[in-house]
């Protein structure tokens, strides 16, 4: 049993952790956000419903855990209110096990508009984000003007004028920079004094609602938002997101200590897959990309872009691996590459006529990175129902067993479909199956 798992993105977003940390709940008391905002789409399927949580952990769907949104989150409250109501309309009632920690700080419509207007400005150069002000809030932040989740506490006359107080200020950026209309302070002022009027039993100061996490009577799961290669440090800047999504998020982001950490589940897809833009050397253009694009299903489910898709890149995944000191990797999405002849993963680079195998996080020398293949004997059989690794196509196991050798870290869990039950645990087969898979 563990007492704190870490779950983080080994490519660039959208490798399924969202599937990942499902099902894993089952087994912790609290699931905690620790980085990112409502950029992030966590898709989980349970039977026929499609559940899509962009600010709210995945546990949120397992009745008896508790969800927290850590201190290192931007959170946007129209957002969050739309996801609350929207849980409760399909029927899971959120309200009473959502925390939300004091130190995170707010992201106020102004935000989402520079974050727009700064990405029209950049024309061809734009980075592609989400438009859903990440980087305008953090800014603020690091900056030391932003606005907590705590603020929200204040009389509700004082939280008004606070507010009214930012946007008059980002007013004048709004006109000086990109000569835009002025937003209405005062109606954005009274909105957020309703939404602090819903959310404030939810908020706490997280050092002390995770006492229990620290003194061994929770089990922990701290579930990442976007991937490794879009770390604001570690990722390809500038074409990254405005947060730590690896493993020193975790710590930042909950105020948790790291000797609590006993396990870190890499999640990685059997192939990559990019949404916005920057450098990915193996990605791949017209049939095939657009093949695999429509056999994963790969569309946003923040935005709705199409993403763009790729061979699996092994120099990238032992880069995430080593950064983030994964302990096991979770491979999700295997059975998609079913039907394919061949299938190819990425060894090497080369740069510059010399042949790398270390992942260069400067983006303009990745983006002059070639990649070197390797290809393997793909598989026919369909697999999605299978329980039991062994049962698994040969091929298709010679493909984990090629990715675990090239990354140096063992794939514990394998993914065979969206659904909740579609799930190998290799060391616990048997007792997977028969397990409660928790409530929605
Ligand atoms: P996240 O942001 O990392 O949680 O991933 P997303 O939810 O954005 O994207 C993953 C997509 O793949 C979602 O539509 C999931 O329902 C789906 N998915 C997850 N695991 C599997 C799998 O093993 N096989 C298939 N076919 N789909 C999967
Ligand atoms: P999940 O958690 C994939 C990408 C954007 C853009 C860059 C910066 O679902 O894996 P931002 O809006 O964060 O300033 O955009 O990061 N990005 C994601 N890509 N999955 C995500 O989240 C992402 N969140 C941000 O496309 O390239
Ligand atoms: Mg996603």
């Amino acid at each position: 049993m563990h007492s704190m798992s870490v779950v983080i993105g080994g490519q660039w977003g959208d490798e399924g952790k969202g599937k990942i940390v499902d099902c894993l709940v089952p087994e912790v008391d609290v699931v905690i956000r620790y980085q990112g905002g409502a950029n992030a789409g966590h898709t989980v399927k349970v039977g026929e419903k499609k559940f899509v949580l962009h600010l709210l952990p995945t546990g949120i769907l397992h009745e008896k855990v508790r969800c927290l949104l850590g201190g290192g989150m931007v959170v946007d409250t129209w957002a969050l209110l739309e996801e609350l109501d929207e849980l409760k309309a399909n029927g899971v009632d959120a309200d009473s096990r959502v925390y939300l920690a004091s130190s995170a700080h707010l992201v106020l419509p102004f935000h989402r508009r520079i974050d727009e207007l700064r990405e029209k400005s950049l024309q061809r150069k734009n980075i592609g984000t989400t438009g859903r002000g990440i980087g305008p809030t953090y800014e603020d932040k690091m900056s030391r003007m932003g606005l907590r989740v705590g603020d929200l506490l204040l009389p509700d006359e004082n939280l008004r004028r606070l507010v009214i107080e930012k946007v008059l200020r980002a007013n004048q950026y709004l006109a000086a920079r990109f000569d835009a209309p002025a937003m209405a302070a005062e109606a954005i002022g009274s909105e957020i004094v309703e939404h602090a009027q819903r959310l404030r039993p939810m908020i706490v100061d997280s050092f002390d609602f995770l006492a229990p996490v620290r003194a061994g009577a929770w089990r922990a799961l701290l579930e990442g938002a976007q991937g490794t290669l879009l770390d604001i440090d570690h990722g390809s800047y500038p074409f990254v997101t405005s947060s730590n999504c690896t493993v020193g998020g975790a710590l930042t982001g909950t105020g948790l200590p790291p000797q609590l950490i006993d396990r870190v589940t890499l999640v990685l897809k059997a192939y990559c897959t990019r949404v916005g833009n920057g450098p990915f050397p193996t990605e791949l253009h017209g049939e095939e990309a657009e093949a695999l694009r429509q056999a994963g299903h790969e569309f946003g489910a923040t935005t709705g872009r199409p993403r763009r898709p790729g061979w699996f890149d092994a120099v990238a995944a032992r880069y995430a691996a080593e950064i983030n000191g994964a302990t096991e990797i979770a491979l999700t999405k295997l059975d998609v590459l079913t039907g394919l002849e061949q299938v190819k993963v990425c060894t090497a680079y080369t740069l510059d006529d010399k042949t790398i195998d270390s992942f260069p996080a400067d983006a303009a020398q990745l983006e002059r990175c070639k990649p070197v293949y390797t290809e393997l004997p793909g598989w026919s059989v369909d697999f999605s129902a299978i329980k039991d690794y062994r049962e698994l196509p040969e091929n298709a196991r010679a493909y984990v067993a090629t990715l675990e050798k090239l990354i140096g870290c063992r794939v514990r869990y394998v993914s065979t479909g969206p659904q909740r039950e579609q799930f190998i645990d290799r060391d616990q087969a048997a007792s997977v199956q028969n397990r409660s898979l928790g409530t929605a």
